[in-house]
C-alpha cells in the first residue's frame, strides 16, 4: 500500500519518507477523539494502571493506546519495552516488557514484521542485530545513553593495543560499533558470568566502571574498566540510602548494579531491572526503597498493590522519557525511524551479542 494522503494532511510537520515507508507504505492518522467507543475499547487496559496513571489523564492516553494496538495488528509489529518505559507504554500497548537481555532473547524470537523498541538506541540497535531481515524502529533516534556515548570502536582499538591479548567483554549499552570491536557483550543480568566464562586472568570490562567495580567485588578475575557511568544511577550516594534506613530499619533496599560500590554495599540487593522486579515479586517485602529509574517503581507497583510500599529515591532517564505514545504512534504510520546498520560492521557485532546469548 503507498497512501501518502495522511502526510498531506499535515503540510505543518511534513516528515520525508524514510525507506520503510517506502516497502511498507505510510497509513492515514487515525482519529484520537476520546470517545466512549474507546473508553469502552480500552477499559480493560486502564484498569492494569490506574493505580498510577490518574483519570483525569487516561483520556489524553487512552486514543493514542487504542490507535497503537490497531496500528501493531495492520503493521504485523510488535513492541518491545524496557522496564523503565512508563507504565501506560508498559502496560497497554507492549507486547514484550524486560530488561536489555531478555528483550534480546525476545527480539530474536520475533516472528513480528516490524518490531518497534521502546527503549533506548542501544536496545533498538541489538534487536536489529539479532533481526536482520525485520524492520526495526525506534520512536525517537535522539534516545541515547550516557554508557553508549561514553566509547567508541576507535577507543576500543586503542585499548586493544595498551592491552594486547586481553579480552574485552562490552555492556550491551554500547552502539554497534564497539560491539564489532569486542569480543563479548553482556548485561548487568549476566556480566559476572560472561566475565568467568573466558577463563582468563585479565579482561577489559567496558564502559561502564561501576558495574565493572560490582563484579570486580564478586570475581578473582582482574578487571580493567573504562570511565563511563550510567547519568541516573551515578547520582545515588549511599548516604542518601543510610538516612533511608534510619528513618526506617526494616526497609528493604535494592540497586541496579550501575549505581556506585558504596550504594551495591548498603543494599540488601542488587541485580538487573528483571532481577528486582522478581525479587519484589518473590520476597514480597513490606517496604522497598527501589534504587534506580522513577518508572520502575510505577511499573511494579501496578502488580503489587497493596504488598508492597515503594519508596521512590528515583531519578529520571532523559532518554528513555524520549518515547512516548504519540512517538510510537507516528512511528507505526509513518515507519519511522528506522535502524539501518551497515552490513559488514553488524556481523561483527552480532558475533559478541551472540556470544552472549549461547552462554544461556
Ligand atoms: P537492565 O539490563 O538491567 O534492564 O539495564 C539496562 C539499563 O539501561 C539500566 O540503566
Ligand atoms: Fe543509559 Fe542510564 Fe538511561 Fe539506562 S538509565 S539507558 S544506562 S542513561
Amino acid at each position: 500500500m503507498d497512501d501518502t494522503s495522511a502526510l498531506n494532511q499535515t503540510s505543518a510537520a511534513k516528515p520525508a519518507l524514510s525507506d520503510a515507508a517506502r516497502r511498507f507504505g505510510v497509513l492515514p492518522m487515525p482519529d484520537l477523539a476520546w470517545t466512549p467507543e474507546v473508553e469502552r475499547e480500552t477499559a480493560h487496559l486502564y484498569e492494569k494502571v490506574k493505580a498510577v496513571v490518574p483519570p483525569v489523564e487516561w483520556p489524553f492516553h487512552a486514543p493514542y493506546v487504542k490507535a497503537i494496538n490497531d496500528l501493531k495488528k495492520q503493521r504485523n509489529a510488535v513492541i518491545l519495552a524496557h522496564n523503565y518505559q512508563t507504565p501506560e507504554i508498559y502496560n497497554c500497548v507492549a507486547d514484550v516488557v524486560g530488561d536489555s537481555l531478555q528483550l534480546a532473547k525476545l527480539a530474536a524470537e520475533s516472528t513480528a514484521d516490524v518490531i518497534v523498541q521502546g527503549g533506548v538506541h542501544f536496545m533498538a540497535e541489538t534487536s536489529k542485530l539479532l533481526n536482520p531481515h525485520k524492520t526495526v524502529l525506534i520512536p525517537d533516534s535522539r534516545a541515547g545513553c550516557s554508557l553508549a556515548e561514553s566509547i567508541t570502536g576507535a577507543d576500543v582499538r586503542l585499548l586493544r593495543q595498551k592491552y594486547p591479548g586481553v579480552p574485552v567483554v562490552a555492556y550491551v549499552n554500547t552502539s554497534a560499533e564497539v560491539k564489532a570491536e569486542v569480543d563479548i557483550c553482556c548485561t548487568s543480568s549476566n556480566a559476572l558470568k560472561v566475565v568467568e566464562s573466558l577463563g582468563v586472568d585479565r579482561v577489559i570490562f567496558l564502559p561502564d566502571q561501576y558495574l565493572a567495580k560490582n563484579v570486580q567485588a564478586q570475581t578473582k578475575v582482574q578487571i580493567i574498566s573504562w570511565a563511563g557511568a550510567c547519568e541516573v544511577h551515578e547520582r545515588f550516594t549511599a548516604e542518601e540510602m543510610l538516612r533511608y534506613r534510619a528513618d526506617d530499619p526494616s526497609i528493604t533496599i535494592i540497586a541496579h548494579p550501575e549505581c556506585p560500590p558504596e550504594v551495591v554495599e548498603v543494599s540488601d540487593f542488587a541485580g538487573s531491572t528483571a532481577a528486582m522486579i522478581d525479587f519484589v515479586k518473590t520476597k514480597k517485602p513490606k517496604r522497598v526503597l527501589l534504587v534506580t529509574e522513577c518508572s520502575m517503581a510505577d511499573n511494579i507497583a501496578t502488580e503489587t498493590l497493596g504488598v508492597t510500599e515503594f519508596v521512590r529515591p528515583c531519578n529520571l532517564c532523559p532518554h528513555m522519557k524520549r518515547i512516548t505514545l504519540p512517538k510510537i504512534l507516528e512511528s507505526l504510520v509513518y515507519m519511522r525511524e528506522e535502524v539501518v546498520i551497515d552490513a559488514a560492521l553488524a556481523e561483527r557485532a552480532r558475533r559478541s551479542v551472540q556470544r552472549m546469548i549461547d552462554l544461556g
